[in-house]
């Protein structure tokens, strides 16, 4: 049969990343055809289903749009790979964990097994983009690794990380901030990139679309989480300091907010930031830096992960001494468990570590979640006794104390006059992400525990 498509994509990693973001190039560009592959088969499989594995809000409308049209989710990675002129690597890049740089470089194995995959199946010349996070250099084995079979095709690396955040990837999918496009800066580099870029201007207006040399280009994704990151732990340090001295942290983020220079984004102290990749990505960093011999710079980057980490235990011990010093015994109700709203992922979620913490302290634990239940009981599968509940309002019954851990708004709509009536006496809520309404809270007799603001408590 006649191939109708102007162009082959190929996708290998079918995760949050390689899925919302083909679709997106489908859905955008139905002159192309989109194939993404996988090792997980049953990913794959449930990318082809109604259940897709991703919860993101408009990604339904995505895929129902152009699958089985000019979007295909495959497990033959073999034939993706002869079929394709264009190939994105989206496997996952996890922080190490065993060997040299454990706990801190990245984790290679995926991404390598890819490119030898891609140079064994080629049969034609390939351009391979990075599309998951990689450390600066990495397009320098990919290329050893493709070139090393001494045969006639020719491969051209290029970099576009990607910047989506999870619970806004479709919009950011849909109207980036930028899209940034790395090469080498060859005749064949810059044709190449050129390609890529052709790709984009489907949608994206051409000033959105920033073209840079390839070690710049991998270096900015690792530089934007490390910036991104260390101004939450910018807050959240600034937080502990309001909460001794009667300031307010969220008056703090916007007074410094409204400095044009500042921008008001970011800004939010919290229970500590989550996710699969702020943490690994600066410790990728920091590994980084420590290999080049700046130890200072290292050291500079490793404090905002460190920070991350006292904010989580500053938050249960903070629970501990506000609850009279001991919590065993005592039922704590978290609301919420995904790393932040509108995602089921619990990657890193701040909220594993608080469970952990407050378990060990013996207390009794009840979850409540709209869509990270099931991934919090895989979290937590081996510790018995926590209690799982879709409502809020049963989560409750009982409860000495509720912790948000994740800022999905239907925790602002709930009755609280309800629920403190159905909760032990004294009741306590601690707001790890600032969005309830404190001064309400305390009017209905909660004692009431912001980030970054002294308390309202009733003792
Ligand atoms: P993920 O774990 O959700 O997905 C990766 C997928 O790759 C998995 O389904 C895995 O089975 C597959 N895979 C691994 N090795 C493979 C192989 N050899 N062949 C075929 N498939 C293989 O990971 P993710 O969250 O999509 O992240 C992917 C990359 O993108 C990472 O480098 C990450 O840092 C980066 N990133 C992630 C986000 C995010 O929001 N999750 C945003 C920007 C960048
Ligand atoms: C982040 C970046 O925002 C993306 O640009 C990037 O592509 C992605 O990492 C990646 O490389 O994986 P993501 O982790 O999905 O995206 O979500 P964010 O919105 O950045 O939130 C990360 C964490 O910080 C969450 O736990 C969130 O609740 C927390 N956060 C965020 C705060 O505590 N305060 C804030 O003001 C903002």
């Amino acid at each position: 049969m006649e191939n109708k498509f102007q162009k082959n994509i190929l996708c290998i990693g079918a995760g949050y990343v390689g899925g919302p973001t083909m679709a997106m190039i489908a859905y955008k560009c139905p002159q192309y055809k989109v194939t993404v592959v996988d090792i997980n088969h049953e990913r794959i499989k449930q990318w082809n289903s109604s259940e897709l594995p991703v919860y993101e809000p408009g990604l339904d409308e995505v895929v129902r749009a152009t699958r089985g049209k000019n979007l295909f989710f495959d497990i033959d990675i073999e034939k993706g790979i002869k079929e394709s002129d264009i190939i994105f690597v989206g496997v996952n890049t996890p922080t190490k964990t065993f060997g040299a740089g454990a706990g801190m470089a990245a984790d290679l194995q995926y991404w390598e097994k890819t490119a030898r995959q891609i140079r064994e199946a080629a049969e034609s010349s390939k351009i391979v983009i990075e599309k998951c996070t990689l450390p600066v250099k990495t397009a320098l084995a990919m290329e050893r690794i493709l070139t090393s079979k001494n045969s006639n095709i020719s491969f051209e690396i290029i970099s576009n990380p990607e910047f989506l955040a999870e619970g806004t990837a479709m919009n950011d999918l849909e109207f980036p901030d930028r899209v940034l496009i790395g090469s080498r800066e060859t005749e064949s580099g810059i044709k190449a990139r050129n390609e890529i870029v052709e790709i984009y201007k489907n949608w994206v207006p051409k000033e959105r679309i920033i073209e840079s040399n390839i070690w710049s280009s991998e270096l900015s994704k690792l530089v934007a989480n490390a910036f991104l990151a260390q101004r939450i732990s910018s807050i959240n340090a600034v937080s502990a300091l309001c909460e001794k001295t009667d300031a307010n942290v969220k008056e703090v983020s916007r007074a410094i907010g409204f400095d044009s220079r500042l921008g008001a984004k970011f800004l939010n102290a919290s229970v500590g930031f989550g996710g699969s990749c702020f943490k690994k990505d600066i410790l990728n960093l920091v590994y980084l830096c420590k290999s080049y011999g700046l130890d200072e710079v290292a050291d500079y980057w490793e404090g905002v992960v460190k920070i991350n980490e006292y904010q989580k235990e500053r938050f249960v011990l903070n629970m501990l001494s506000s609850m009279f010093n001991t919590l065993a015994g005592k039922k704590i109700c978290l609301f919420g468990f995904a790393f932040k709203a509108d995602t089921g992922d619990t990657r890193e979620t701040p909220a594993l570590y608080i469970a952990k913490r407050l378990i060990e302290e013996r207390a009794e634990l009840i979850i409540t979640d709209p869509k990270a239940l099931q991934n919090a009981r895989i979290d937590l599968g081996g510790i018995d006794g926590i209690v799982y509940e879709e409502d809020p309002y049963k989560a409750v019954v009982g409860c000495d104390a509720i912790a948000v851990m994740t800022e999905w708004s239907l925790y602002n709509k709930l009755d609280y006059v309800v629920i403190y009536k159905s909760m032990t006496k004294p009741s306590f809520i601690f707001d790890g992400r600032n969005i309830l309404d404190h001064n309400q809270l305390y009017k209905i007799g909660f004692n009431v525990f912001p980030i970054g603001r002294p308390p309202l408590t009733h003792y």
